[in-house]
């Protein structure tokens, strides 16, 4: 089965083709970092506007790439949740008009099942049952995927998500948006012990992750040394940062995979392409006791594949839509 996929749910617009849910035939992402750059994070207002001006060349480009036609194609998947609604809007609404004049069946998947399904491209062995850590920049989760379709959070962050720490902390460094790839990069060649950041303790839930406090560290080190005049050690900062960052998503996801017994391990999500974050959960799984699975770099960050993929077990357990599908901001990823 053949899906056309599209995924407009933040500040890239992107289109793919599709296999059975595991290969991909094209992808084709088009990346609106370069506008939203300037303003330090994404503007909603530009970011829909950007996807309308893109969205038919990159749709007609991945139609191209895979030698195929809408007519061709078996199905239309689109992220429909959550997200920007106004950038998700122009992707439904684009998927509607595609399903509506080719007949097509339309389905509407969310955007976190999207990114744990780059892994099934990655990995055409893997299969669920497993346990998950979703790190993005909008969502931390560590989400129990019993099936394709049939999750459960386990843990979820109580205030910023993982790729937002990143972005705010690398920020106030002066680095350039989106922070996250740039502080791994510096982080290299820096010592990681040079500062110690305060461990988050959430209260209730022990899989609950919580960066705000360490962001407010962050923040402060750097004022006070801006005030001392200290030159900032960039280098030390963001392998400081970074350490307790990957220290808090490991301490609680081995901790939850240990009480639910969950062998098989899998990253999702932008913030998966962290190098420590990778070689962290390579070490610990090093043991033989776990299997680790994480997508290739290009299936990271915002994709349509992984919309293409997930849209297939959506498509299987019958989850289409009708020309009444809506965008919406907000969804869990259990419905
Ligand atoms: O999944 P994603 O592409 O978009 C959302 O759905 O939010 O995640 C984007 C986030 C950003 O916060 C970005 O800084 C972070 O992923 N990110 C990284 C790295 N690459 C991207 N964070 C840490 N290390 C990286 N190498
Ligand atoms: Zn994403």
């Amino acid at each position: 089965m053949t899906i056309f996929a599209i995924e407009s749910s933040c500040d890239d617009t992107a289109a793919a083709v599709v296999s059975d849910g595991r290969k991909v035939l094209s992808s084709v992402v088009a990346s609106q970092v370069f506008r939203h750059v300037e303003f330090g994070g994404v503007v909603p207002e530009i970011a829909g506007r950007m996807h309308c001006e893109a969205i038919s060349a990159v749709v007609r480009e991945a139609l191209d790439k895979a030698e195929t036609k809408i007519e061709e194609v078996d199905a239309i998947a689109v992220t429909a949740y959550p997200g920007l609604i106004g950038s998700l809007l122009v992707g439904v609404n684009f998927a509607k008009g595609l399903a509506m004049t080719s007949g097509k069946p339309l389905i509407p998947v969310h955007h976190l099942r999207g990114h744990i399904a780059a892994n099934y491209l990655s990995h055409p062995g893997l299969e669920p049952p497993f346990l998950c850590l979703v790190v993005s920049g909008g969502h931390s989760h560590i989400v129990e995927v019993r099936n394709y379709t049939d999750m459960r959070i386990i843990g979820r962050t109580r205030d910023d998500a993982a790729g937002e720490a990143f972005d705010k902390t690398a920020r106030t460094m002066g680095l350039p948006y989106p922070g996250g790839v740039h502080m791994d990069k510096l982080a290299e060649g820096g010592n990681p012990d040079a500062f110690t950041f305060p461990v988050p303790k959430v209260s209730g839930s022990p899989y609950d992750f919580s960066f705000s406090g360490l962001k407010t560290a962050v923040i402060n080190t750097i004022h006070h040394m801006q005030q001392k005049g200290i030159e900032l050690p960039r280098e030390d900062l963001a392998a400081s940062v970074r350490q307790s960052v990957v220290n808090i998503l490991t301490d609680r996801f081995m901790l939850a995979a240990r009480d639910t017994g969950h062998k098989k391990l899998v990253l999702a999500g932008g913030v998966s392409a962290n190098s420590l974050l990778r070689r962290r959960m390579n070490e610990i799984c090093a043991s033989g006791d776990y299997e680790l699975y994480y997508p290739e770099l290009s299936l990271c960050g915002d994709n349509a594949a992984m919309i293409g993929a997930q849209g297939y077990y959506e498509f299987l357990n019958g989850n289409t839509a009708d020309m009444s599908l809506n965008a919406r901001a907000e969804r869990s990823i259990e419905k």
